[in-house]
């Protein structure tokens, strides 16, 4: 989706297909809509009248244009009672964009562009409205080969109408760089299995963060086992695909040497569950059990893209769970990174311990502010929180509240866990220093939290299991059904806030 901003005065010269006028609390039109309304005779304010458009967020008018004028259709839409939270904007260009394509899909041409007059709300508010009208814009269509096959989307560009374009563009263009690492993140989440492994991972990472200044090391399995990543490798055992690590590091705070923050990522690239294999109904979703991964991916692209104040540090673990002659089995026992020993009592619990060598190895060789790490770790959390929040868990009050604050802020929605030696126990072992797995049935989403907790070293620690929110399964304001890109806006929302040098 093409957008642009611009300060052209006379809306009713414009030569796009669509125009749409905002109308503001009250019903009150935005400036243009004022003249497109005399030059239109009263067409506007006349189905506004009989439809009682009031202007309420959301609500939209599809106006068919007379033939005599320039333009073609004309959509109202309501911006509401403009409100001073960033997220109730972004929400309005969700629903404009929502309107607009339905509007632009029923026109004759095969390509429409739309021009929008928001003249009379301020630089960021109608930034924000850009940035939600662009998160809603994305889909996944890579693989259709026809128009035919392909679903309808003609909308192409949108350019909004401002007083000062140059003042919208300062403040848009960090929102855009955000939102091009939700892409990324969105499009490796979509991304296909048979395509995306843990090599291809790596090779997307070095292609879209090295030109940003961010450096990108890969390790093999040679080299993890050399470091002695055996629950890691344990994982990837299975496959035929190589298992990576893949570390990325973005040097961005005045000071090159100061702590960094990290952020680490389960980048399981196909789930089968390994031996302990899933049922074969929607073993395909399985694609998506690399989203931490690929939030770390696109959080790492939006904070280079910006050039953010801050030194971080991205690491994902990749590897593909497979069953077969050379897989781990159930009663295995392994030596992870940091020294204690892991009985695997079900190859399908294995997020944690990809990530178990993946933490350990981040304050190891980093010792950064603190650890944040994202997984779409268990099927529990969903049941616990549905699609609407994903689980917080934390050794840390203060990393803990920074994180819920820019999950409002973000829209990337957090509710905290409880965590606790009572349900530490559960996961003893009476083989080794510990199992995979807690009592079956049992808090499941928070013994696997547990699980993590053992290998971070006492760092200060969060765990967002996101196992609910990578996917989602219904159209959402800024996402479509599919891919949502989780965490990225959440991440950066918290280094910005609370990370950055000012
Ligand atoms: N990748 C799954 C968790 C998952 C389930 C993610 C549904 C997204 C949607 C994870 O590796 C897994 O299989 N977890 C098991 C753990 C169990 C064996 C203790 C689960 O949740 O059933
Ligand atoms: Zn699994
Ligand atoms: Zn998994």
């Amino acid at each position: 989706m093409k957008i642009d901003f611009s300060a052209t005065k006379l809306i009713n010269e414009c030569t796009e297909h669509l125009v749409a006028v905002g109308s503001f609390k009250d019903g009150g039109l935005s400036e243009g809509g004022k003249l497109l309304d005399k030059v239109l005779n009263g067409m506007i304010s006349k189905s506004m009248q009989s439809l009682d458009f009031k202007g309420k967020i959301g609500d939209a008018i599809h106006i068919k244009s007379p033939e005599n004028v320039a333009f073609y259709d004309v959509i109202l839409f309501g911006v509401g009672e403009a409100s001073n939270c960033q997220l109730d904007f972004e929400k309005v260009g969700a629903k404009l964009g929502i309107s607009l394509s339905s509007a632009a899909d029923k026109l004759f041409f095969s390509e429409v562009l739309a021009v929008v007059d928001l003249r009379g709300l301020a630089a960021d508010e109608i930034s924000l409205i850009a940035n939600g009208l662009r998160l809603n814009s994305w889909n996944f269509d890579k693989y259709f080969t026809t128009e035919k096959t392909k679903p309808k989307r003609k909308l192409k560009g949108v350019k909004f109408l401002c007083d000062d374009p140059d003042a919208v563009c300062r403040f848009y263009k960090p929102l855009e760089l955000v939102t091009n690492g939700v892409f990324l993140t969105r499009e490796v989440v979509s991304e296909v299995p048979n395509v995306l492994y843990p090599e291809t991972f790596a090779k997307i990472a070095r292609k879209e963060l090295e030109p940003l200044g961010a450096t990108v090391e890969v390790l093999n399995e040679d080299d993890m086992a050399s470091l002695g990543m055996n629950s890691l490798l344990a994982v990837g055992m299975g496959s035929e695909k190589e298992s990576k690590l893949c570390v990325i590091r973005w040097l961005g705070a005045d000071n090159p040497d100061a702590a960094p923050v990290a952020f680490v990522g389960k980048g399981v690239t196909f789930d089968t569950g390994g031996i302990s294999i899933k049922p074969a109904n929607n073993m395909h979703e399985m694609k998506y059990d690399m989203a931490g991964g690929g939030a770390v991916l696109g959080l790492m692209k939006a904070l280079a893209g910006r050039k953010a104040k801050v030194n971080a540090v991205g690491v994902i673990g990749l590897v593909e769970n497979m069953p077969s002659g050379s897989a781990q089995r159930p009663g295995d026992v392994v030596k992870s990174m940091s020294g204690q020993t892991i009985e695997c009592l079900n190859t399908d619990a294995e997020g944690r311990m990809v990530l178990a060598d993946a933490l350990w190895y981040t304050q190891d060789r980093f010792s950064p502010k603190f650890m944040v790490n994202l997984a779409t770790l268990t099927g529990a959390i969903t049941v616990a929180l549905g699609q609407e929040h994903a689980g917080l868990f934390s050794n840390n009050d203060k990393l803990s509240d920074e994180l819920t604050e820019s999950g409002k802020l973000s829209g990337d929605a957090l509710w905290r866990m409880p965590m606790g030696d009572v349900y530490d126990k559960a996961i003893n072992s009476t083989v080794a220093d510990m199992k995979n797995i807690g009592d079956p049935g049992t808090g499941g989403s928070i013994t696997a939290a547990q699980f993590l907790q053992r290998h971070v070293n006492g760092l200060p620690w969060a765990h967002l299991d996101i196992a609910g929110m990578a996917w989602a399964d219904k159209s959402r304001s800024l996402c479509n059904k599919g891919a949502s890109g989780f965490g990225v806006r959440l991440l950066d929302a918290l280094v910005e806030k609370y990370y950055e040098d000012k």
